[in-house]
């Protein structure tokens, strides 16, 4: 029985949803474990496009999808997403979709803080998506948060909202000049929201145990990045929650041993939404160029993301601190064409190099990437399905990421279709033969 962690090794959008769709037809479950609709995870099937924001990207392959107790839930857009997906024929039901009873709720004034405080910090402001998410940590984190279950008590429910309203009214009025809120209104919409997830709700804890005792094959399902990681990213240009594989265990209730392989998706290059330092950011025609080629237009904002080179310091981070066992490495084709490649192998820091990632971020916006220069290729390999069939030049970029990592390479995407996919080896199907990693070379 293998139980599979999929994260962002950089920072975010480097393709989990095709990974996780892809790797979901061998699973039984599906699990998302922090976070919330900050995340856009993108899903294309023979040309139709999915970008699901709450729901695991286990649901186009009627796989049990489950939503953990580590992420924060705006119901509206959740029963948004149920209505488009069931529209699409797609299976939605409370046999399919589990939602942890002790998830926090995202509620109309975390969205309205969220965003009157981006307004206010102006240039100083992080980037968010704008959706509530590190204000609704923030309650968690206070005690003051709602959950499913209290949603479940009307009583309850309502007694909480009055009750947070008073401060959360002040604190938008006086503090932000914003609108408040009217805590009638607020408990008419969510009342309708409970009695549509009602049958949803349940603990997970037990669905995710009892999956295991089954012996049933576990997806997880990360979101952000390992570098938009609240502790071991690039703070305060971070989200609000713990992306690292290691939260897949409290953000569900699943023991830390049963986790049997951590799958780290590794964009062929670099990009990031919102600020925060971003040492091999491109800002000349190949930042262009590849923002337009790979289309890199956040899937939740629809915001431009910043481009640049491939960085091998940010990739060893990931490896060491998610434990990583294999490597996806997703829109290798969006490097056709290019006549050399750069990858950056360590920061130069006033003449030294670094080669882990600075906590402080004043060292960090000083660091240049120091780069290694690959040849490109020519060819189009965006229909390219075995890897013996790649170019040469790819496949010395590939073997060049698994020496500067020391982890094998299990997955080489070459388009956004699920097609569009060379697995090398599928951590479900444990008689593949394995290619012998290389060994980690600096
Ligand atoms: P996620 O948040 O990690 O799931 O990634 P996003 O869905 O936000 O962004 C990844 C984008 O790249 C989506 O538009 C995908 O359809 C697309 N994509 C994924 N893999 C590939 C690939 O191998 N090649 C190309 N060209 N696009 C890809
Ligand atoms: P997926 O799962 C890329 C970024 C925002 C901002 C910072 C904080 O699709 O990879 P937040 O709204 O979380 O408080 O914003 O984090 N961010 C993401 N960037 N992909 C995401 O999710 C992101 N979720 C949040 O742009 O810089
Ligand atoms: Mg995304």
């Amino acid at each position: 029985m293998a139980s599979v962690v999929v994260i962002g090794t950089q920072w975010g959008d480097e393709g989990k949803g095709k990974i996780v769709d892809l790797l979901a037809e061998h699973a039984d479950v599906v699990i998302r474990f922090q976070g919330g609709n900050n995340a856009g995870h993108t899903m294309v099937i023979r040309g139709e496009k999915f970008i699901n924001h709450l729901v695991p990207s286990g649901i186009l392959q009627n796989k049990i999808c489950v939503l953990g107790n580590g992420m924060v839930v705006d119901p509206a857009v959740l029963l948004k997403e149920i209505d488009f997906l069931a529209s699409k024929g797609i299976a939605t039901g409370p046999d399919r979709i589990r939602i942890s009873e002790i998830a926090q709720l995202i509620m109309p004034y975390h969205q309205r803080i969220d965003l009157a405080r981006e307004e206010k910090k102006g240039a100083q402001q992080i980037g968010t998506t704008g959706r509530g998410i590190g204000p609704a940590y923030e309650d968690k984190v206070a005690r003051r948060g709602i959950r499913f279950v209290e949603l479940l008590e009307p009583e309850t429910f309502e007694r909480m909202v009055r009750m947070i309203l008073e401060e959360k009214n002040f604190y938008l009025q006086n503090y932000f000049n914003a609108q408040p809120l009217d805590a009638e209104s607020v408990i008419r919409q969510y009342r309708e929201f409970a009695e549509r997830l009602a049958p949803y709700v349940t603990n997970v804890s037990l669905v995710v145990d009892t999956a295991v005792k089954r012996r049933q094959r576990l997806l997880f399902e990360g979101s952000q990045g390992t570098h938009l990681d609240i502790d071991h990213g690039t703070y305060p240009y971070v989200t609000s929650s713990n992306t690292l594989a290691a939260n897949a265990c409290c953000g569900t209730g699943l023991g830390p041993k049963k986790i049997t392989d951590i799958i780290g998706i590794v964009k062929a290059y670099t990009t990031r939404v919102g600020k925060g330092p971003f040492p091999t950011e491109l800002t000349d025609a190949i930042g262009t160029h590849l923002q337009e080629k790979g289309a890199e237009f956040g899937s939740t904002t629809g915001r431009r993301r910043r481009c640049g080179w491939l960085d091998a310091v940010i990739l060893r981070n990931a490896v060491r601190l998610n434990g990583v066992t294999g490597l996806a490495i997703t829109k290798l084709d969006v490097l056709d064409g290019l006549e050399s490649l750069k990858i950056c192998t360590g920061y130069d820091y006033r003449g030294q190099i670094l080669d882990v990632v600075p906590a402080s971020l004043k060292v960090m916006e000083e660091c240049r990437p120091v780069y290694e220069t690959l040849p490109g290729w020519a060819e189009n390999i965006s229909g390219i399905n075995r890897f013996s069939r790649l170019p040469k030049s790819v496949k010395s970029y590939l073997r060049r990421i698994e020496e500067l990592t020391g982890v094998p390479i299990d997955i080489v995407s070459v388009g956004p279709d699920r097609d569009q996919t060379i697995v090398i080896k599928n951590p479900y199907v444990r008689k593949t033969a394995a290619r012998k990693p290389a060994a980690r070379k600096k």
